[in-house]
């Protein structure tokens, strides 16, 4: 694998005219990636956390570079989706109280409680998952017709969550590269993510009042089913990351399509570079 990380800032405006429902006649996805916007902050500060508690553990100084660079990515994720969180306030969405709790509540706790050890393989599956919710939405263009300022929000991220979807699993091979490691942290995170995402998700729906209507529930079901096949390929794609032989590189088409998204973004708006700093 061709392995190439390089951090951009999502520089683009987020105007307050987006719609709530931003994907047409899909008010279930564009909840589901409003709960994923509000989820980002916290959960990428946890990464980067962790990761820097690694870095004097590191004797490897590529990983040491790629843990850098993945660091810098994701601190610009973190930044753009809490911009996206103006819109959110601004048509009203009760959100704040909830990401507190989670931060407070689950990533500071897991801070203090829990071991470094597990903390990686934490974080080294929910990038699996990130990578290949990436993945999914970009080879199937269900993106296609948002407005395009989220999907150049959503698509810039899942480009770059590809781009380094193998720093975390190799960061956690060689901090503790045992299988029972591996399987209780995919397990932790694989019920933590998604009951996170869907009862998040379940309450933006609920405070525009559209839980209980017909077409969320038809919409619900083409997303995991019939249409955009999601539960399964979930499925497959957890039962893949338990795989003795699994490694994040074995994605195929994964960096072509991270690479188009990101040229065609470039094509409209010159990417703008975070330098990596030097060490002193
Ligand atoms: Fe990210
Ligand atoms: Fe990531």
């Amino acid at each position: 694998m061709e392995e190439s990380i390089t951090a951009r800032r999502f520089t683009a405006p987020l105007s307050l005219d987006i719609p709530r429902h931003w994907l047409p006649g899909n008010e279930v996805v564009s909840s589901l990636l409003n709960a994923y916007t509000i989820l980002v902050p916290a959960n990428e500060a946890f990464y980067i956390r962790t990761l820097n508690a690694c870095m004097p553990r590191l004797r490897d100084d590529v990983l040491r570079q790629r843990c850098q660079a993945f660091i810098r990515q994701e601190a610009q994720h973190g930044v753009a989706h809490k911009r996206y969180w103006g819109n959110l306030d601004a048509q009203g969405y009760a959100y704040r109280g909830i990401e507190r709790v989670v931060d407070r509540g689950i990533f500071r706790v897991m801070d203090r409680v829990a071991p470094l050890w597990l903390r990686v393989s934490l974080v080294s599956c929910v990038e699996h998952i990130n990578a290949f919710l990436g993945f999914e939405f970009l080879t199937q263009s269900i993106l296609a017709h948002a407005d395009p300022r989220v999907r150049d929000l959503m698509e810039w991220h899942f480009a770059e969550e590809i781009e380094h979807r193998a720093v975390a699993f190799d960061l956690l091979q060689a901090i503790s590269p045992r299988y029972p490691v591996r399987l209780l942290g995919a397990v932790m995170t694989s019920l933590l993510f998604y009951l996170l995402w869907a009862g998040l998700a379940a309450s933006l729906l609920a405070q525009d009042r559209l839980v209980w209507r017909r077409a969320t529930w038809r919409q619900l079901a083409h997303h995991l089913g019939a249409g955009h096949d999601m539960a399964r390929r979930t499925l497959g794609h957890l039962g893949q990351y338990l795989r003795a032989g699994f490694h994040p590189c074995h994605l195929s088409g994964a960096d072509v399509l991270a690479a188009t998204v990101l040229a065609r973004q470039a094509a409209t708006v010159p990417p703008s570079i975070v330098p990596a700093t030097p060490r002193t």
